[in-house]
């Protein structure tokens, strides 16, 4: 049988209802039959996965946390939003415009719409924008027309995205918009700044649909199949406190969670035939082991398809089960903890949807460490993804997603025995990834003085570059400052100002920063702004070494004026 957890042992049956908890979290104290064992109370009994108090929790972990769940790292991003893979992305929507601009059944004046769901702090979408209409604008299909939405259910995120002077120039353009979405329920689609609503009925347009690190953190279901029973995966919550916080850090913390297996009569497990097809198809399939059924991205494709009638192509990154092979001998689902909950998502699943209906998807050829990428398609038969499908194949017989995280892993800690050019070739390999440039910063730092012939040219290319596709959130590390520091160094006064007042945007006021702004300033002649920052500097440090002696420096050069 699945994944039973010895602590069932200890429970007696019964007793308290979720409303009753969820409402206040108050918790029943249940009797244990071993005495030794400490006292264990069940917040949640038997409950099918998706229904789980769990993701209220998880709602309101990113309700409560909005966009510093990035800033902070509390929530993983990297993987599924550095420019590379934004890049790959924008190659596929490339092929896609293609076989667009072939089909004989659209308007080719018509806006094709693309959508990312889940999009947390926004950086994909301005990567993705970055790639994307640098390729489209410099082809012959520049004249197609797009709007990308950004949605999120986390009002938090979308007020982020509306206040932030990267993404300003996008929606000014009307190229970006942004929606609450909310993956759960919602049915159509009001966008924030063209007041436009997408609704069933009243559209007829093509939707590319995005989900990176999204269906794993959303309600899933749980079953274990065997000799054809299929049976559902209850999950109890227990705790060893008293209480829970909704607010806390991490979801689970102080919480854990078990499995009961409960036999499943008929077909109509689910309120929709082509769900009930997905999970019976496994039914007679697989034996002994677990597997998941993404039901709330199954609801949410199925509720996207009707508005967009069913012209609908879907890109996922995610830890994901691609065939299978993948969920023989597996358990009830483990829910890891990263801040927020997270679970392995059956692509397998979302691609018998997807051919049910008459559709297809494509999976990576290799084996994945850490993300799959998956494409679905779907649409009339009379067209049949050529394009799509060779763009997506040339990336997954290539350096994929996750292949680039492995060898980027690889190489990064052989910075100091490659030569200077073979670190600037890599960073351009990496799309001017900001990571990879500043985990090479400072051996190329060091070069820059050291080494003959250092290719200062190339090095100025790659920083503006490495800009270029960044999206700051203020996370640890200063980019802009680290920047500001390299070209100040090396004489790139005025270049190293902007970046310096960048620094200033997104990490606020200091001492440090402003003795940077004022040394470029007097660098520049700027004797005015320099004198300002400088004692805006020593306000905030009287003793900082460095700004009085410019101070000094400052008012020499009033006086010999
Ligand atoms: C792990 S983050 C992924 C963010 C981003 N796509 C990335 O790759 O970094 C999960 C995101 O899902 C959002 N989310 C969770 N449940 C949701 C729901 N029911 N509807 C819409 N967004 C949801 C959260 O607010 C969060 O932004």
């Amino acid at each position: 049988m699945g994944n039973f957890n010895k602590l069932i042992l200890f429970y007696t049956q019964g007793g308290i209802t979720l409303a009753k908890e969820l409402k206040g979290y108050t918790i029943s104290k249940v009797s244990k039959s071993v005495a030794s064992e400490p006292t264990v109370n069940i917040l949640e009994d038997k409950k099918p996965l998706s229904q789980s108090m769990l993701w209220k929790l998880q709602k309101n972990f990113f309700d409560n946390q909005g966009p510093e769940a990035w800033i902070k790292g509390i929530v993983p991003q990297y993987i599924t939003t550095n420019p590379y893979i934004a890049n790959q992305y924008a190659k596929i929507v490339f092929g896609y415009c293609r076989d667009y601009i072939s089909r004989g059944d659209t308007d080719k004046s018509t806006t094709i719409y693309i959508m990312e769901l889940a999009s947390g702090v926004g950086r994909f979408t301005y990567t993705f924008l970055k790639r994307f209409l640098h390729i489209i604008k410099n082809s012959s299909l520049k004249d197609l027309k797009f709007k990308y939405i950004v949605t999120d259910f986390s009002e938090k995120n979308i007020e982020y995205w509306q206040n932030h002077s990267f993404l300003k120039p996008y929606f000014e353009s009307g190229i970006l918009d942004c929606a609450t979405f909310d993956i759960a329920n919602d049915e159509k689609l009001k966008l924030r700044n063209s007041g436009e609503t997408l609704d069933k009925g009243n559209l007829k347009a093509s939707l590319i649909l995005f989900a990176n690190y999204t269906f794993d953190s959303l309600p899933q279901d749980t079953f274990y199949v065997n000799k054809g029973e299929l049976y559902e995966g209850l999950i109890s919550v227990t705790s060893k406190e008293e209480e829970v916080s909704s607010a806390d850090k991490s979801i689970l913390a102080g919480l854990d969670y078990y499995y009961t297996d409960s036999i499943i009569e008929g077909a109509d497990y689910y309120e929709d035939k082509d769900f009930n097809d997905v999970l019976l198809y496994y039914k007679d399939r697989l034996a002994d082991t677990s597997f998941s059924v993404p039901i709330m991205a199954l609801r949410c494709i199925s509720r996207l398809k009707k508005i967009f009638n069913d012209d609908i192509i879907l890109i996922s990154v995610d830890k994901g089960y691609k065939n299978e092979k993948a969920m023989l001998n597996n358990n009830h689902p483990f829910l890891s903890k990263h801040g927020c909950i997270s679970m392995t998502v059956n692509f397998h699943a979302i691609e018998q949807y997807f051919k049910n209906l008459g559709g297809k998807a494509i999976h990576s050829i290799y084996e994945h460490e850490n993300v799959n990428m998956a494409l679905f398609l779907l649409g009339d038969n009379t067209h049949n993804f050529v394009e799509t499908t060779m763009a997506y194949n040339e990336i997954i017989e290539g350096i994929g997603p996750d292949d680039f995280y492995i060898l980027k892993r690889g190489i990064v800690p052989l910075g100091k025995s490659l030569e200077t050019k073979q670190l600037l070739d890599f960073i351009r390999f990496t799309v001017w990834d900001s990571r990879t440039f500043q985990e090479f910063y400072d051996i190329l730092l060091e070069r820059i003085d050291t080494e003959e012939n250092f290719p200062l040219e190339e090095l100025i290319i790659v920083i503006n570059k490495v800009w270029e596709y960044y999206f700051p959130i203020g996370e640890e590390g200063n980019l802009p400052y680290y920047i500001g520091s390299m070209l100040s160094y090396i004489g790139f006064n005025s270049d190293a100002l902007r970046f310096f007042e960048y620094s200033y945007e997104f990490y606020g006021a200091s001492a440090e920063i402003y003795y940077r702004l004022a040394f470029c300033s007097y660098n520049l002649g700027q004797m005015e702004k320099a004198q300002e920052y400088v004692e805006k500097s020593l306000e905030l440090d009287s003793i900082l070494e460095d700004s009085r002696k410019l101070k000094i420096l400052i008012e020499d050069r009033f006086h010999s004026m």
